[in-house]
């Protein structure tokens, strides 16, 4: 088992399959001119999935892919399936642009749950936040993959003034239909213009969706990142994920491995262990990887805490979050 120094277990891994992406959110991509990593310093299938092993035996029950986009990866069908054939929870967080292209691989990979990332449910403002036209598409996937009886989370970041204007209408969403939208809170990343104003909170969210629906809390799992909420008689849920206004530190279990292979024990780590040099180079990665989880910090990456007004995002060290992978 993989513990860190404030005894969390550590059985939930997060890789990276490349840091290219097909849209260009704001607040995902730096603003100047972003460099994608070669694809000689990605880790390759037998790298990804060999390492992933190394993880599982150290306990690992469940692994998520994520990106950048997974899916702009030629070879994201093989591993997909590779990994598949683990003892693992496998799943997928996907901007859902060439989703449909790999249901039957999902399907033979046993993945039942996919997290989807869509801002706004207006397709004018789907171009203004992604640069691209893709909206229609995505969310016909998104209604063939629920027909298919996927468990489908949509993930909405809310930013002030931007989208929070649409949190009622995701929320009518889930009344006919078995979505499970998953509001999250806006967070900081390198040069991706935050600013605490634009973050729109759990209680601000609470508020919006009360003022106009019953709304019933759900139970969480251990692990939960996010507080999950029903409204009373809809088919859907919805959920709340509240790193800036209420982190949820104490219970994680989350490791992560960029798309070059580097270790980061928290999404907001300044730190990062490179594993994958070591691996191509024939050493036992092992001790690296306790070497890094022991060095976890309680909270946040030990870069802010909960006041998160008081932040100046400019003093955080960190990768952009296309190149973490959420
Ligand atoms: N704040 C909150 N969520 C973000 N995501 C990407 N950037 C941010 C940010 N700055 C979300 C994406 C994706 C998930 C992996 O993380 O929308 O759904
Ligand atoms: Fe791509 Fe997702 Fe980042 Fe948007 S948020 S640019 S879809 S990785």
């Amino acid at each position: 088992m993989i513990t860190d120094s404030f005894g969390r277990v550590h059985d939930y891994l997060r890789i990276s399959l490349t840091d290219n992406c097909n849209l260009r959110c704001f607040y995902c991509m730096p603003e100047e001119d972003y460099e994608f990593t070669a694809s000689s310093k990605l880790m390759r299938v037998e790298e990804i999935e060999a390492i992933a092993k190394i993880f599982v035996q150290q306990g690992v029950n469940k692994i998520r892919l994520t990106g950048g986009e997974p899916l702009v990866r030629k070879d994201a069908g093989e591993i997909i399936l590779r990994l598949s054939k683990l003892p693992v929870n496998l799943t997928l967080t996907t901007n859902a642009t060439r989703l449909h292209q790999f249901v039957d691989v999902l399907e033979r990979a046993n993945v039942r749950s996919l997290n989807i990332s869509l801002d706004t449910l207006q397709q004018e403002k789907f171009q203004i936040i992604t640069r691209r036209d893709l909206f229609g598409r995505i969310v016909e996937t998104i209604n063939l993959l629920i027909s298919r009886n996927f468990n489908v989370k949509v993930n909405m970041v809310v930013m002030k003034g931007l989208n929070d204007n649409e949190i009622i209408d995701f929320v009518e969403w889930t009344k006919e239909t078995n979505v499970h939208v998953r509001f999250i809170e806006f967070m900081p990343f390198d040069a991706n213009r935050w600013t605490s104003n634009k973050v729109f909170t759990l209680k601000e969210i609470i508020a919006v969706i009360e003022n106009k629906y019953l709304i019933e809390r759900l139970k969480d799992d251990l692990h939960d990142t996010a507080k999950k909420f029903k409204v009373t008689g809809h088919k859907g849920t919805f959920a709340i994920i509240s790193t800036m206004s209420a982190p949820f530190c104490s219970g994680c279990n989350r490791m992560r491995l960029t798309a070059d292979g580097k270790i980061k024990n928290c999404l907001f780590s300044k730190k990062e262990t490179d594993l994958l040099t070591a691996f191509r180079k024939g050493e036992d990665i092992l001790p690296l990887i306790y070497q890094n989880i022991q060095s976890k910090e309680k909270e946040l990456g030990g870069q802010f805490t909960k006041d998160f007004e008081k932040i100046h995002a400019e003093n955080i060290h960190n990768r952009s979050m296309i190149s973490i992978g959420g």
